[in-house]
C-alpha cells in the first residue's frame, strides 16, 4: 500500500511537523509499504520532499520545505484518482493513488480538520482524528466546552476576540482580572505555546493580547493552575477498538523558563526534565488515564492524541489540553510514553497505519 506522509504545512508549527514527520518516515517499513513524503510549502504547496532526513530542530537553521519549483497534485473528491507529479519544467507524471494518507501536521490547515475535509473529500482512509474531533481539539474554546459536557475538569477561562479587545479594553481588563493573576494568554488555535505569553498584571495584556492576536482572532486567558504537569498517550478509535491510554509522563520546567513554551520544548534542551513514567501515586496515575481516555472519547478521536493534565496538590486532575496530532520529535512525550508502556516507535507508526486501512 501507497502511505502518503504530509507535513510542514501553513502553521506556525511548520518546522515541528517536519521534525516529527522524519521521524515517522524513518519508522515507516519498506517491506510493507511504500512511502511518499510529502512536504507543504508555507504558501500550501505539495511537493516531494527527499532528503527528510536531513530535517531536525537547529535553532539556527530550523527545517522548512522550500518552493523547488515542482508540485504534486492531490486529486479532488475523486476516489482511487493518482497523485500527479509536476516537474520543474511543467511535465506531468502519475505518482499512484494513495491508500492512506499520514498527516503529521501540527496547528492550523492539519490538525483542525481542515486537511481532514478534503481526504474525506477524495475518499481516501487517514491516520488520525476526523473532522469534527479535530476541529472541536484545536479550538481552546470548544475543546473546554466540550470537556466540561463530559463532565471533566477544565481550567476556567476567559475568551476574548480581538473585536471585544479594540472596542473596549477596559471591559476586557475587568473580565480577565476576576480570573485573577497572573494568566496565560494564549491564541484559540494554536499548538506547541505559540503566541502564549504569561502575564503578571493588567498592564501586561496589551502586548500579551497583539501577540496572541497575531496568530488568531480568538484568545482564551487562563488562571495559572497550581499543579503537576502530565501527559497521557492515547491510541485506539471509538470506532474499531477501545482507546486505550498509556504510561504517563511530568513535565518540569527548569532554569529561566517561565512555562513550558516553544523554546523549552524543542530548542533548549536543558530547559525541561521531561520523567517517563511519572512518579506518581497510581490511584492518581489511574485517574489521570482514566480521564484521558473519557477526553479521547467525548471528541470521537480516532488514531491517537495526547491529553495534557495538572493534578492539584489536592489530586484533582483539570484537562489542559488534547491534542489530535501531538508531536512525535526526539524531544516529544507522547513516543516515549508509548516506549515506556511497551510500545516502540515503529509499532505505534505500524498500528496508526494498520488501524486506519481497516
Ligand atoms: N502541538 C505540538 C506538536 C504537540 O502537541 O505536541
Ligand atoms: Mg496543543
Amino acid at each position: 500500500p501507497l502511505v502518503a506522509v504530509l507535513f510542514g504545512g501553513r502553521s506556525p508549527e511548520h518546522s515541528v511537523s517536519c521534525v516529527t514527520a522524519a521521524g515517522v518516515l524513518a519508522a515507516i517499513d519498506p517491506a510493507q509499504y511504500r512511502a511518499l513524503a510529502i512536504g507543504i510549502t508555507q504558501d500550501g504547496t505539495w511537493r516531494l520532499v527527499e532528503d527528510w532526513q536531513d530535517m531536525h530542530f537547529d535553532a539556527a537553521a530550523m527545517p522548512e520545505v522550500a518552493d523547488d519549483g515542482t508540485a504534486v497534485i492531490p486529486p479532488i473528491a475523486a476516489t482511487g484518482a493518482p497523485l500527479l507529479h509536476r516537474d520543474a519544467g511543467g511535465a506531468i507524471t502519475e505518482l499512484g493513488a494513495v491508500d492512506v494518507y499520514f498527516p503529521m501536521l501540527h496547528g492550523p490547515f492539519g490538525e483542525d480538520g481542515t486537511i481532514q475535509g478534503f481526504f474525506e473529500l477524495s475518499g481516501t482512509p487517514y491516520v488520525g482524528s476526523g473532522v469534527y474531533a479535530s476541529a472541536a481539539s484545536m479550538d481552546k474554546h470548544f475543546m473546554k466546552i466540550v470537556l466540561r459536557a463530559a463532565g471533566l475538569e477544565v481550567c476556567p477561562w476567559e475568551r476574548v476576540t480581538d473585536r471585544e479587545w479594540q472596542a473596549d479594553p477596559a471591559a476586557v481588563t475587568e473580565r480577565v482580572t476576576g480570573l485573577g493573576f497572573p494568566v496565560f494568554v494564549k491564541p484559540a488555535r494554536a499548538g506547541s505555546s505559540v503566541g502564549v505569553s504569561k502575564v503578571a498584571d493588567a498592564p501586561g495584556l496589551a502586548a500579551a493580547f497583539a501577540e496572541a492576536f497575531a496568530h488568531d482572532h480568538k484568545v482564551i486567558v487562563e488562571p495559572m493552575v497550581t499543579g503537576r504537569e502530565i501527559e497521557c498517550g492515547v491510541l485506539g478509535s471509538i470506532h474499531r477498538e477501545p482507546a486505550r491510554a498509556s504510561e504517563l509522563g511530568e513535565i518540569t520546567v527548569v532554569g529561566d523558563h517561565e512555562f513550558y513554551d516553544f523554546e523549552a520544548k524543542y530548542l533548549d534542551g536543558d530547559a525541561v526534565v521531561l520523567s517517563c513514567p511519572a512518579d506518581l501515586d497510581s490511584e492518581v496515575a489511574d485517574r489521570v488515564r482514566a480521564a484521558s481516555v473519557r477526553a479521547f472519547e467525548a471528541f470521537d478521536c480516532t488514531g491517537l492524541a495526547r491529553v495534557d493534565t495538572f493534578v492539584t496538590p489536592a489530586g484533582e486532575v483539570v484537562i489542559n489540553e488534547i491534542n489530535t496530532l501531538p508531536g512525535m520529535t526526539p524531544s516529544s512525550m507522547f513516543p516515549r510514553m508509548w516506549e515506556a508502556s511497551g510500545v516502540d516507535y515503529p509499532s505505534v507508526v505500524a498500528e496508526l497505519i494498520r488501524t486506519a486501512l481497516e
